[in-house]
């Protein structure tokens, strides 16, 4: 056992580091795991030995890697991330690899790449989704780095990743520096659009719909199947079906109104405006999570007379109408984001390898992404543009603007559905009011404009109008 060599290490032994522990064992690699406190260690001898070799310490298990050494670990974001590697850089060698499987920032990554490089140690930042269940058995991985260092830890990743219906391993490189993380910030950003979405369509059949959680549940369910069919889809359905234990009432009545975050929906947001892309369906997700948690004690206002009844069955219909839609418009934004990144940075990202990355095994798979990656594939980076996303316009538009304007009726929250109307008309209107904004500038901080008829910046004379 002492002059094992093993194929990899995994550090931090929290639920995610004991499941891809598991995972990785269960696919013939060999696995010594530790963690940077001893309690964990611990406590994981019950559940990973013998089919996983354990050590005292993260740097016991240095000596007993085959090289160039594969590291990966599984520790929360941030500091625990930076103190672990402070270690690790005291004991590892030029030419070793770690791999960071933490939901962080790909400026960390970035700044950690740079860091380590210097010493010979270079840094794959890998995005991990599909919280337990996937590690256990297979989650959807986007890896960016250093291509070389990539390529070495393909088989092993690869071997562990969720596979497609058709076979095909969800384990993605997407670029150097800090892609993958980037890759799998864009996915959560799609994931908060999502999440909202069904939250949204939830409260349009509860209150406009009249229908009861358990009801809308057994609906939702009923609807994943097709092109609507997703993972986010069946857990709405199963959190709306639940009962309370203790009162007997619906589990999503008793649940407190407040919904968290843990910063992925932020970076999301922020991305898009650092980058100058449109994110709205991801940015009104994240301001209604935070807005959830800042709402006065007493809500509950209404005083005006809002409307009150509903036809139930055409909303319902034109709830399922609009779905593929208001979905579309979220994966839209989060691809749109990739390309931008991908761009300025100089990642050359393959979009299509990460909708194919995220059939399986990920938080936001959907039966979606299969027309997505075709349409990526043959179309190119604008997702809005492509033939597909006409076909669900066509089909979904006019069903979306009747719920958005049903729900604005009823005094129904509904940001992601709206924006998603707002998204649709900012690109494809006749006119959007930019001529007047680009008049204002000009009006009070002589910021010239262009004109349709000739090339150019002009200015209007505007002291000598009438
Ligand atoms: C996944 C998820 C996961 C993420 C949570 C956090 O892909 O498995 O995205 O990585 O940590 O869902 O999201 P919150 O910000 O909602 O806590």
């Amino acid at each position: 056992m002492r002059d094992k060599k093993y194929d990899i290490a995994v550090f931090g032994l929290g639920v995610m580091g004991l499941n891809l522990s598991l995972n990785l064992a269960d696919k013939g690699i060999s696995v010594i795991a530790s963690d940077p406190l001893a309690a964990p260690v611990k406590a994981a001898r019950a559940v990973l030995e013998p089919r996983v070799a354990l050590s005292e310490t993260p740097e016991d298990a240095i000596p007993m890697l085959s090289t160039p050494r594969r590291i990966l670990m599984m520790v929360k974001a941030g500091e625990p991330t930076d103190m672990l590697i402070d270690r690790l850089a005291k004991v590892l060698e030029p030419g070793d690899i770690l791999v960071d499987g933490g939901n962080t920032h790909f400026r960390d990554t970035q700044a950690r790449q740079k860091r380590l490089i210097e010493r010979g140690i270079r840094l794959v930042g890998l995005g991990v989704s599909g919280g337990e269940t996937g590690a256990r058995l297979g989650p959807a991985l986007m890896a960016g780095g250093d291509a070389e260092a990539v390529a070495a830890l393909t088989p092993l990743l690869s071997a562990i990743a969720a596979k497609t219906h058709d076979g095909e391993s969800c384990f993605g490189a997407f670029g150097p520096g800090g892609a993958g993380h980037f890759v799998k910030m864009a996915h959560n950003g799609i994931e908060y659009a999502l999440m909202q979405i069904f939250a949204e369509l939830y409260l349009l059949l509860e209150g406009p719909g009249g229908m009861k959680p358990g009801e809308i549940g057994k609906l939702l369910e009923s609807w994943n199947t097709g092109i609507t069919a997703s993972y986010l889809l069946e857990v709405s359905a199963k959190v709306l079906a639940a009962v309370d234990r203790e009162t007997g009432k619906p589990l999503v009545e008793i649940i407190r109104d407040r919904a968290a975050h843990k910063g992925t929906g932020q970076w999301t947001a922020e991305a898009g405006l650092e980058l100058g892309v449109a994110v709205p369906a991801i940015a009104a997700a994240f301001s209604a999570r935070v807005l959830s948690s800042r709402r006065p004690q007493t809500a509950g206002r209404v005083p005006l007379p809002l409307q009150a009844s509903f036809d139930a069955a055409a909303l319902t219909n034109d709830i399922r109408a609009a779905l593929p839609l208001a979905m579309l418009n979220a994966y839209a934004q989060g691809f749109a984001l990739i390309a931008e990144a991908s761009q300025t940075y100089g990642w050359n990202t393959d979009l299509a390898g990460a909708a194919r990355v995220w059939r399986a095994g990920c938080i936001i798979r959907a039966a979606l992404l299969e027309p997505i990656v075709e349409a990526l594939q043959s179309t190119g980076s604008d997702l809005m543009q492509t033939q597909f996303a006409s076909t669900l316009v066509a089909s979904g538009e006019m069903a979306l603007r009747r719920i958005v304007a049903a729900g604005i009726s009823a005094g129904v929250p509904i940001p992601v559905l709206a924006s998603g109307i707002a998204y649709l008309d900012g690109l494809c209107a006749p006119r959007i009011g930019a001529s007047l904004i680009q008049g204002q500038r000009d009006f009070f901080g002589a910021h010239t404009f262009e004109r349709m008829d000739r090339a150019g910046a002009f200015r209007h004379d505007w002291q000598n109008d009438e």
